[in-house]
């Protein structure tokens, strides 16, 4: 493991201070939260996207807290000094105030989140509001919120119009009003986001396909290595197509094996002769 300083919501503003943008994935295992923490990742984001990424469902709404909560854990004990935002899922923070605490402080006392992530604007404000007045940091999640696909109608582009973006704007007021650390924004116009960015003032800005004037940048770990096989994003670049070698690997193991190439004396143990003599003798 690398010698790295934990990672605090300190250093994080500093970063936006100095103009130097914020790295950020998800994560939802043990192995790849290790290569993140390697490789220097300011930020993991458990998402519930880990619905469709680990578990296969079509969207990201049968999640539950013991899911979030499971992987959440494996993701701090290969990251340890990464700083940990685990995303709510659907139906633990929208039904009260009271329940979006309780819900907040099981991902920080059972799981060692440093934050924790909701989806929604105005009508979520007093959701962030109380968990915040409870102590843990939380940051809002605003254009294209998967746990309300059915509402927005798909997977699309939020904000193109004035007035849609004008709510959109007037939500990350809210939020920063109700004292959100951060604002995500996922697939709004690049020109919003940079309105955003500039305007609200004491939140640090995330854009996931929202364009390069926000504070940072996040990317769904599955498609910028090609891990997804039911679609890629067009906002994810794919840094290295790591389910293409998966792919060729698993080919060849068949082959390998099917022809008896595999294994090979490297991959097998053996036994002194004498223990084998003995053994057969005993067996005779
Ligand atoms: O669950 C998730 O990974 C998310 C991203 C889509 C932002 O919320």
């Amino acid at each position: 493991m690398t010698e790295r300083t934990k990672t605090t919501l300190t250093m994080l503003f500093n970063k936006v201070a100095e103009g130097t943008p914020i790295t950020w994935l998800t994560c939802y295992d043990y192995p790849t939260a290790y290569l993140q923490e390697e490789a220097g990742l300011d930020m993991i984001l458990v998402g519930d996207s880990l619905g469709m990424t680990m578990l296969g469902y079509e969207t990201t709404l049968p999640v539950t807290m013991e899911d979030m909560i499971r992987h959440t854990q494996a993701v701090r004990r290969g990251a340890p000094n990464v700083f940990l935002v685990g995303d709510m899922p659907y139906m633990s923070y929208q039904p009260s105030v009271e329940l979006a605490i309780r819900n907040a402080g099981r991902f920080m006392a059972e799981a060692g989140c440093d934050a924790i992530k909701l989806e929604g604007g105005v009508e979520m404000a007093d959701r962030i509001r109380g968990i915040v007045n409870s102590g843990i940091p939380a940051m809002g999640h605003l254009g294209l919120t998967p746990q309300s696909i059915s509402a927005l109608g798909g997977f699309k582009v939020q904000g193109k119009g004035a007035l849609q973006a004008k709510k959109i704007m007037d939500s990350a007021k809210a939020l920063e009003k109700a004292g959100a650390f951060m604002i995500l924004l996922e697939m709004v116009p690049d020109r919003v986001c940079k309105l955003i960015t500039e305007r609200v003032e004491n939140c640090i800005i995330m854009s996931l396909g929202s364009g390069p004037h926000a504070h940072g940048q996040l990317l769904i770990y599955h498609d910028m290595f090609g891990l997804y096989p039911r679609f890629k994003p067009r906002m994810a670049k794919v840094f290295g197509n790591a389910g293409e070698v998966i792919l060729n690997g698993l080919k060849d193991y068949v082959i390998e094996v099917t022809e008896k190439s595999f294994p090979q004396p490297e991959n097998w143990f053996g036994m002194k002769d004498e223990e084998y003599e003995e053994l057969l003798a005993m067996l005779d």
